[in-house]
């Protein structure tokens, strides 16, 4: 089975059931300041779990593009991934437990699906603690889908071996292991339960602990069924929310690979065409040796990762800030690599990326929209490196001594040489000696208000925390954004936009720096419209609609059919119509002050402001 078969069996069985299916949100999540990029299918839809209506209904499924970063060095085994799809179906208050594992068993089993034989499965459940007591009813719910193939699927208890006991299929573990959630510290989460794959049914019956058979790869996750009916607080406390949800994700890659007895992620039609465009570049093959398949998955990973996030409609560019610096980090990575394999071809990445758009902008269309600009970035990115890396190795070599790299230095190849400091401790590793990181940081405080770092790209709050200042300052986004429509013209739409608690960061489309009197017409519209005290209000409808009424589509791959259009103001006073997902504050009376503070350039025709509400 190949990735795109997987992908659209999946999203059409869940049609079948009553799903609409929605496109992949971006990878930027849109107003949660705590991320750089969106982890999880449930990441874009916390809002929806929470309660609020989402314009698809109360099914839906999707494929949605996630990138997570804390794993970057891991990259090179056999199963970590930078980027990965994660297929996903939704219920907001509809379904429950019950629809959620029978159709788990039928998309698994029915010859019309996978077909999957179900002697091969195995099935994880909360076992309970203070919070939630044992997930009795997806035990019983399970038990009647094995009956109906004729298995007695009993539970074994945790910790036990399995000593050969075919029927053992149902596995209790605590909640390190069966509870999901929250995607921050506070926010929805529930207790799950998780599928299995025999990979290897060949070696004779299980006899280990199924923690120890996971350990050694004997079955494998590929489902994870989420039943979200639970917030969790601030101080910690788990409330009832006030819908029950379900939340599942299949990762594609590594299912598709399990499915056809690998154990690596990476043998599968989802890298095939990229290793091919690898191997021709290097002159080596895949296998040729341990090191020459671990430089080769790194380069597949990260330029596919970076190639993705370049092309997400929201013009980010290689740079040293957020985004953008995990972009520059997996480019010269991969760079780098490629080096130790014998690329010695120029501005090599993009024919790579090349193949990463020719292979999915069928399912992520965006890829092919925005092909120019990730291909002109990969140029522009390794000219810059190239130069610098040449003149940086020399100095690494100047530097390195046997008592390490201080921190001092590694700024310096930082700053000097584009060195990411990953890097520096990469090279570092290979001579054996180690780099004062904490020195790197306080010289990096002292140089820059860097004020998110790759590294620092974890989950603090999440959507669900989102306070009341960062509703208002999405509200004055879209204030910002007919407004600088108004001054500047109608070239100009939404790039991207990074919303704290404390500013505004909003890129859009504009060929030159805003002169002084643009900035202050453009604050001038914008607090006009809060002193006006206008109505925002929200509507759903058809794209179709949202587009006749010259809604600003930002990005019209987000949602399906029905859109939500935020308006604000009405009749003489219309001032913007956007679809958006929310949330908004109630009058833009709300607001308060809206200030510039800078307006800068954020890439190539990109131009990036940042504002606050005084
Ligand atoms: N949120 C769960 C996960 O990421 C299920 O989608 O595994």
């Amino acid at each position: 089975m190949t990735a795109n078969e997987l992908r659209q069996k999946y999203l059409e069985f869940f049609k079948s059931k009553g799903h609409s299916i929605i496109p992949s949100d971006s990878l930027i999540p849109e107003n949660d300041p705590t991320v750089l990029f969106t982890t999880a299918g449930m990441h874009p839809l916390v809002p929806y779990l929470m309660g609020e209506k989402h314009p698809g209904g109360r099914r839906v499924a999707n494929a949605q593009k996630c990138v997570r970063t804390g794993d970057i060095d891991e990259v090179g085994d056999n199963r970590h991934l930078t980027f990965f799809e994660m297929l996903g179906n939704w219920s907001f208050g509809d379904y429950f437990k019950r629809e959620a594992i029978e159709w788990s068993w039928e998309f698994l089993t029915d010859k019309k699906w996978l077909g999957i034989d179900p002697k091969r499965l195995y099935v994880t459940v909360f076992k309970g603690n203070d919070d939630s007591p044992i997930d009795r009813f997806s035990i019983d719910i399970w038990q009647e889908q094995f009956a109906k193939a004729g298995i007695k699927a009993e539970i074994c208890p945790y910790g036990a071996p399995i000593n050969g006991n075919a029927d053992f299929r149902i596995f209790p573990l605590p909640a390190k292991d069966n509870w999901w959630g929250p995607a921050g510290e506070t926010g929805p989460c529930g207790p799950c339960t998780e599928m299995f794959y025999d990979v290897e049914p060949d070696r004779g019956p299980m006899r280990k602990t199924f923690d120890e058979e996971v350990d050694e790869f004997r079955v494998m996750e590929i489902w994870n069924d989420v039943f979200m009916e639970f917030n969790k607080t601030k101080e910690g406390k788990f409330e009832k929310l006030k819908q029950k949800n379900v939340d599942t994700g299949m990762g594609l890659e590594r299912t598709i690979a399990v499915l056809s007895g690998k154990k690596d992620a990476f043998d599968s039609d989802v890298f095939y065409n990229i290793f091919n465009k690898i191997e021709q570049l290097s002159g080596k093959k895949y296998n040729d040796s341990e090191n020459v398949t671990k430089a080769m998955r790194i380069i597949a990973d990260h330029i596919k990762a970076a190639t993705f996030i370049m092309g997400d409609d929201k013009g980010i560019a290689p740079s040293n800030t957020d985004q953008g610096y995990v972009v520059r980090r997996l480019i010269r990575r991969a760079i780098r690599y490629g080096k130790q394999i014998g690329i010695t071809e120029k501005l090599w990445t993009k024919e790579v990326a090349k193949i990463v758009a020719h292979d999915f902008s069928g399912a992520y269309p965006e890829l092919g929209r925005n092909i120019d600009f990730i291909i002109n970035n990969l140029k522009e990115e390794e000219e810059k490196f190239g130069k610098t890396l040449e003149r940086g190795l020399k100095e690494f070599e100047k530097v390195l001594s046997v008592d390490g790299v201080t921190g001092a230095e590694a700024f310096d190849l930082y700053q000097t040489y584009g060195f990411p400091i990953e890097m520096t401790k990469e090279l570092a590793a290979e001579n054996g000696v180690k780099v004062d990181e904490k020195g790197f940081e306080d010289e990096l405080k002292k140089h820059q208000e860097l004020s998110r770092t790759a590294s620092a790209g974890k989950f603090k709050g999440g959507l669900a925390d989102a306070s009341e200042e960062t509703k208002r300052l999405h509200t004055a986004a879209h204030l910002l954004l007919a407004s600088l429509r108004k001054v500047l013209g109608e070239h100009v739409i939404q790039k991207g936009s990074n919303i704290t608690a404390e500013r505004l960061r909003f890129d859009f489309s504009h060929p030159e720096k805003m002169t002084d009197e643009q900035k202050q017409e453009v604050e001038k519209l914008v607090n006009e419209a809060i002193e006006k005290n206008l109505p925002v209000y929200c509507e759903e409808m058809s794209l179709e609609e949202a587009k006749r009424q010259n809604a600003m589509g930002v990005f019209e791959s987000k949602y399906g059919e029905r859109v939500k259009v935020y308006t604000i103001g009405e009749g003489e006073n219309m001032f913007s119509k956007e679809i958006c997902g929310g949330p908004h504050v109630e009058k833009t009376g709300a607001l308060g002050k809206f200030k510039i503070k800078k307006e800068e350039s954020s890439s190539a025709g990109v131009r990036r402001i940042k504002a606050v509400l005084e």
